[in-house]
């Protein structure tokens, strides 16, 4: 016999958007649960997404470095190796140091973590099936913070083995000699990148005619030119038809826009053509809850499903899968639920690739703002005129400030740069408080840092920067 748990408010799933949630709950005065199907916290984001990524490009920046630019520094590291098992050992601790981290958050905040998959049994109740067996809550909230998963398409079908997704791609034992990937966003640019600096040949292959679709075209095509000179191959307006397997070998089939077929031959192919929302034995039925076209929960602007009670959030819901823009949903969710005022601004949410060098964005793009009807000025500065840039070889790259032209607001920022992933926070700040490119001009940078060249960017909106000749 299932024991009944009573609850203020419960949240199934615990990655960003959920654990955060769970903690804004407790800090407001909930009696909180957390459900979580798998053995530890944390979601994608931690498991298997953002965290053993961004372990695994430091990791892997490192050695480029050694084998690549260490020399011009009179840093002598011949007979270089690299040992795969030891940076996956460094992985997985980054990992569960992080996990057991949302743990400790957790007990510290009173929040009831139930292992076990939550399933809705109708409002205000959820049935969890654990291995220590089940049990029934109640809860007049129940918040889905369910994730994601990859997409997988239908002719080129994960195994797990030979045709995977980043979860099997962020842990293989050996550096496979061609990897093929498929999707040149986020996850196609950074693992791509991560196996191509381990010495893997590594082919692209993308629908769209540029890379990295979402950010501004002077980003991705820079972008292009630099991660070939990394080594990366490109197959762009291309589409991958199949996969063939011949004397042990694969080959991925793909064609390109002039009818021409490819034939690239591979040890592993990556898929990366996007995630979709998981709810999958969620109950959703049960609950009198339906999914839109992309398998999405819809939801109101205070996070609300048609059945009063249950809330959704994150990558379950509409909006770009980011980690951060779940944790601000969670947040603004649980404020709601408590009658204050949570809100969430989805013009300023920053997007970043880990690449080397990082591309950030916040904001419009130039094209979207032309698409809007907003007429726009524009400002550029390249790191090759900065010069923290020069003495660190940091050149490669360039901020790119947009701003409406008749009130000079700022509507967006894109930065290619090393380390624009910190960058663009002060762009974030300036847009949040509806600043404009000469408030962001006038704003002191430290000098010598990176960083100038976002207050020299905002400058060159009215022609205005210092160090550009
Ligand atoms: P994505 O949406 O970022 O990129 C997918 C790419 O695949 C696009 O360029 C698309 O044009 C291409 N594509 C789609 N179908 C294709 C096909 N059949 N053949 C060839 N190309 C095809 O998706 P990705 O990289 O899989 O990431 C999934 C989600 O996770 C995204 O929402 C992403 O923002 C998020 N993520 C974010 C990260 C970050 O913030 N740094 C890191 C990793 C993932």
């Amino acid at each position: 016999m299932s024991e009944t748990l009573p609850f203020d408010l419960v949240v199934l799933g615990s990655g960003p958007g959920g654990y955060v949630a769970a903690i804004r709950a407790a800090q407001l005065g909930f009696k909180t649960a957390l459900v979580e199907k798998d053995k530890t916290l944390g979601g994608t984001c931690l498991n298997v997404g953002c965290i053993p990524s961004k372990a695994l490009l430091h990791s892997t920046e490192m050695f480029h470095f050694a084998g690549h630019g260490a020399a011009d520094h009179g840093i002598d590291l011949t007979n270089l190796s690299i040992d795969v098992s030891k940076l996956m050992a460094r992985k997985d601790r980054t990992v569960s140091q992080l996990c057991g981290g949302v743990a400790q958050l957790m007990k510290a905040n009173k929040v009831t973590v139930l292992q076990g998959l939550g399933m809705l049994e109708g409002p205000g109740k959820v049935r969890v099936s654990g291995e220590s067996g089940e049990s029934l809550i109640e809860a007049p909230h129940i918040i889905i913070a369910t994730g994601s998963v990859p997409v997988e398409l239908p002719f080129l079908p994960f195994d797990g083995e030979s045709v995977v997704s980043s979860t099997q791609a962020i842990a293989f034992k050996e550096i496979p000699e061609r990897l093929v990937v498929v999707g040149a966003g986020a996850i196609g640019l950074e693992l791509g990148s991560v196996w191509a600096r381990l010495g893997a040949q590594v082919d692209v292959v993308e629908f769209l005619p540029i890379i990295a679709p979402t950010f501004d075209k002077d980003v991705s095509k820079m972008a292009e030119r630099l991660f070939k000179k990394q080594g990366l191959h490109f197959h762009l307006g291309t589409k991958v038809t199949g996969i063939k397997k011949d004397a042990g070998k694969h080959f991925l089939q793909a064609e390109n826009k002039k009818g021409e077929t490819l034939e690239l031959e591979a040890d592993k192919v990556l898929v990366a053509v996007g995630r979709k929302p998981f709810t999958e034995g969620l109950g959703l039925e049960k609950a009198g809850l339906e999914t839109d076209d992309k398998g999405r929960i819809p939801v109101n602007q205070h996070f609300q499903t048609k059945v009063p009670g249950i809330y959704a959030i994150g990558d379950v819901i509409e909006g770009p899968m980011l980690a951060h823009k779940a944790e601000e949903e969670g947040v603004a969710c649980v404020e709601c639920i408590a009658g204050q005022a949570g809100h969430v601004n989805y013009g300023v949410i920053p997007n970043v690739i880990y690449t080397e060098p990082e591309i950030a964005s916040v904001g419009l793009t130039e094209a979207a703002a032309k698409e809007q009807g907003l007429a726009t000025k524009s400002g550029k500065f390249n790191f090759a005129a900065n010069g923290r840039a020069i003495a660190s070889d940091a050149t490669d790259g360039f901020v790119k400030v947009i701003a409406d032209a008749k009130t000079d607001r700022l509507l967006g920022v894109q930065v290619i740069a090393r380390g624009g992933s910190e960058m663009i926070a002060s762009a974030v700040s300036h847009m949040e408080y509806g600043g404009s490119a000469e408030d962001l001009g006038r704003t002191v940078h430290a000098h010598p840092t990176l960083s100038e060249a976002m207050k020299e960017a905002a400058l060159a909106v009215g022609g205005n920067a210092i160090h550009s000749v």
